[in-house]
């Protein structure tokens, strides 16, 4: 089979990186991809927003299924537009692609199916909200209701804070439309956990659990970011915990989608905060979480077009999931200023000293004029071990993104230590 791949991160690399496994494979693309993704796929240079592109390159190539990374091309419609010229495509249409695309759109979706989330209130009256600042108590959780690249969410914990974040988002409008809708939650606390199913329109199947780290910093301090790194398997679940998780989100989510009309096919990302009166949805993603991605298809044994092509047919029910028992730990090396401002084409050294087992999925990366592997991106590796424990898996990621060097690069340093976000 022809496959595409649609995106550039590491996400879409750890994506190839599985699908170049699958015996069934026989010419597999990235668009645009990277400097990683090239000894995997062979990348063409077509922008993954570039939809009129994507679509004449997915027939030029005679290509016979599409697997879209990123959300940015799903919430434009990529999935309607290349279904519409009969390419099978792996992700979710436009009308399913809002449940990412407007946290509005999915509260109201959560709170019509009963489905454990926080209280919030939406606004787009920028006074109403002033007026309202503190209204679930504090930290105030403000949330740009568009995309906006992992970074729309601030925990403000104070009235000057919640001021600040408002204005940014309302009046210097940083997030553009995305940001001309708020929502405004409770706070919830406990751990949090990332839940990536695969979903077709009889049938939603758990991955094995990871975690991710958003904040910059060690100690979970400093801005949020799209995620400095993750492990899998989670150890917060435990049977009864995906009982309930089964019972009180997962089933009442397919109900919700058959009822609403929502013909979801593809990667629902559910976002868990895991507190003492159970689990909460925080939110919903439309596709494969990054860095998450990268932790859990290095432990999926099933072949990954077996699986796409099964959601794409709906027949997910006819697949077993089977998991390698070994820990998965990936460390994110990002560029020096990354959530903010930084610079690019900084010459990365030491890829190739790193141990046999271990993978290094491309982010953030180009080739310069002279053939070097450069930055091109605030997350620019991710350093990808499997241990017999988590320890293991763990020293071996960091044992080798320490051979790895860049002009500014920056990590954090107790990812996967259990307990640490
Ligand atoms: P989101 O983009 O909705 O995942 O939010 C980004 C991050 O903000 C989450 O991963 C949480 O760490 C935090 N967050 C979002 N909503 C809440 C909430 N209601 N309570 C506590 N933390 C939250
Ligand atoms: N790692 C979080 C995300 O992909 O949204």
């Amino acid at each position: 089979m022809k496959v595409l791949v649609v995106g550039s991160g590491g996400r879409e690399h750890a994506i190839c990186w599985k699908l170049k496994q699958s015996p069934r494979v026989t010419e597999l693309y990235c668009a645009p991809g990277n400097a990683g993704i090239g000894k995997d796929a062979e990348c063409v240079p077509v922008s993954a927003e570039d939809i009129p592109g994507i679509v004449a390159l997915a027939q030029e190539k005679a290509i016979d299924l599409a697997v879209i990374g990123p959300e940015v091309p799903l919430a434009m419609g990529i999935v309607d537009a290349l279904e519409a010229v009969g390419v099978k495509t792996f992700g979710p249409n436009k009308k399913c692609s809002q449940l990412e695309a407007s946290k509005a759109f999915t509260k109201s979706f959560l709170a019509r199916h009963d489905i454990p989330t926080a209280k919030y209130k939406e606004y787009t009256d920028k006074q109403a909200l002033i007026d309202d600042i503190g209204i679930f108590g504090w930290p105030m959780v403000i949330k740009a209701d568009g995309l906006a690249a992992g970074k729309g969410v601030v925990l403000a914990e104070n009235a000057v804070e919640a001021e600040a974040a408002i204005e940014d988002m309302m009046g210097s409008r940083v997030f553009g439309e995305a940001g001309d809708k708020i929502v405004v939650e409770e706070c919830l606390r406990g751990v949090e956990a990332s839940m990536l199913c695969f979903v077709d329109t009889n049938t939603i199947v758990p991955m094995e659990p990871a975690q991710d780290y958003k904040r910059i910093l060690d100690g979970d301090r400093g801005p949020n970011t799209g995620g400095m790194g993750s492990y899998s398997p989670s150890l917060v679940f435990n049977d009864a915990l995906m009982e309930q998780l089964r019972k009180e989100i997962l089933e009442p989510t397919l109900a919700g989608f058959q009822a609403d009309g929502l013909d979801f096919r593809g990667v629902l990302f559910i976002g868990l905060m895991i507190g003492k009166d159970g689990p909460k949805v925080i939110e919903f993603n439309n596709r494969f979480g990054d860095p998450e991605t990268q932790s859990v298809l290095m432990r999926l044994d099933t072949d990954l077009l077996d699986v796409f092509e099964a959601v794409c047919d709906d027949r997910l029910a006819e697949i077993e999931l089977k998991w390698k028992p070994q820990t998965a730990c990936c460390v994110v090396a990002a560029s020096g200023g990354y959530p903010g401002s930084y610079e690019k084409g900084k010459v990365i050294t030491g890829l190739d000293d790193v141990d046999e087992d271990i993978v290094v999925f491309h982010a953030g990366t180009a080739f310069d004029a002279d053939g070097n592997i450069v930055t091109s991106g605030g997350r620019v590796l991710g350093v990808t071990a499997l241990g017999e424990t988590h320890d293991e898996a763990r020293e071996k990621a960091y044992d080798n993104i320490e051979k790895i060097a860049f002009e500014g690069m920056q990590y954090r340093k107790e990812i996967g230590i259990v307990g640490t976000i």
